[in-house]
């Protein structure tokens, strides 16, 4: 008979991208305080903590030559960070199969983090709760928070302070991965040398808000908005030519996600969004399309075999 495989503990958790990203002055600790609206969508990464001969990370999918498979990744941090604190040896195998694009503004490297927490826990049977497990994730990393939780969420802070939004309408996305990625640093710091010194135009999140309660995508549409924009489309010009691409094909607006360079397309239904995603795949504006919906939650147990 085979040897039974390790007790182990399997956690799917989603990218993100914002709706709304203000970002304000930069801080004495080297962050921005911001106003965002965090939106999971269906772009999953799935992470498997295991009972293992010794500690070790693999790392499996899309990218994967771009993400450490060390002590230096973020979900290994995470690993380390909760053993402390609950008094274990961080004696585990953890293992990361990704689908979300890898320095994409996604925020991939948090999303493991944040699965990695939720996937310990269970394993070590901790049973510690996302809101146990929230001051673990702000410490890791500003998106971690967000990704423990999922849905529709305003984040304040440096994107760690995390409120719900109540959004019951699902919404359709085309996502275009860009060739290569953006260092998320590089493109606030590329903010910082644009604005010179010069206050943040004023960028008011009640809009999107009011549209998400609403549902209707064309509102949305109009409410769509992002401060790191301009810094990524200055760093990687092509992003023009993408975003004009997607809202010609059919899509009701487009936004650089996060710091970029994934650029998220939103429609006014799922066949809209196929019918965009078909459209803008031809056109050789990107790497690749996906499409994708959301709010769907955050980071969540899909199997537990002990
Ligand atoms: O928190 P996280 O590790 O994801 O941040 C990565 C980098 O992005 C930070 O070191 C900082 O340079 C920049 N950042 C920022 N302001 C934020 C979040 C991130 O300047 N609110």
């Amino acid at each position: 008979m085979p040897p039974a495989a390790p007790p182990s503990v399997t956690v799917r958790v989603p990218a993100k991208i914002n709706l709304h990203l203000a970002v304000g002055q930069l801080r004495a600790d080297g962050f921005h305080d911001l106003v965002t609206v965090f939106h999971a969508v269906s772009l999953f990464d799935e992470v498997t903590v295991a009972h293992g001969d010794g500690p070790g990370i693999e790392v499996f999918g899309e990218g994967v030559t771009e993400v450490p498979a060390d002590e230096t990744n973020l979900a290994w941090r995470a690993v380390q960070r909760l053993a402390e604190q609950a008094g274990h040896e961080p004696d585990v195998r953890l293992v990361l199969r990704k689908g979300i694009p890898v320095a994409g503004g996604m925020a991939g490297g948090s999303a493991d983090a944040a699965a990695a927490l939720v996937g310990l826990s269970a394993l070590w049977k901790l049973d510690l709760t996302r809101d146990e497990l929230a001051p673990i994730a702000a410490e890791l990393g500003s998106d971690v928070t967000f990704a423990l939780y999922g849905g529709t969420a305003l984040g304040t802070g440096r994107g760690e302070r995390i409120v719900p939004v109540l959004s019951r309408h699902p919404q359709h996305w085309v996502i275009a991965l860009h060739r290569g990625g953006l260092s998320t640093p590089k493109v606030f710091g590329e903010l910082d040398r644009l604005r010179a010194g010069a206050d943040p135009v004023d960028r008011p999140v009640e809009p999107v808000l009011e549209a998400i309660a609403g549902g209707d995508p064309r509102q949305l549409a109009l409410s769509l908005g992002n401060d790191l924009q301009a810094a990524a489309v200055s760093m990687v010009p092509d992003l023009r030519r993408t975003l004009r691409a997607g809202v010609d094909a059919g899509a009701l607006a487009g936004v650089v996600s996060g710091s970029g360079p994934t650029c998220a397309f939103l429609c006014s239904g799922a066949d809209a969004a196929m019918d965009v995603a078909t459209e803008l795949a031809g056109l050789g504006v990107c790497r690749t399309v996906r499409v994708a919906h959301g709010p769907v939650p955050g980071a969540k147990i899909i199997e537990n075999a002990e």
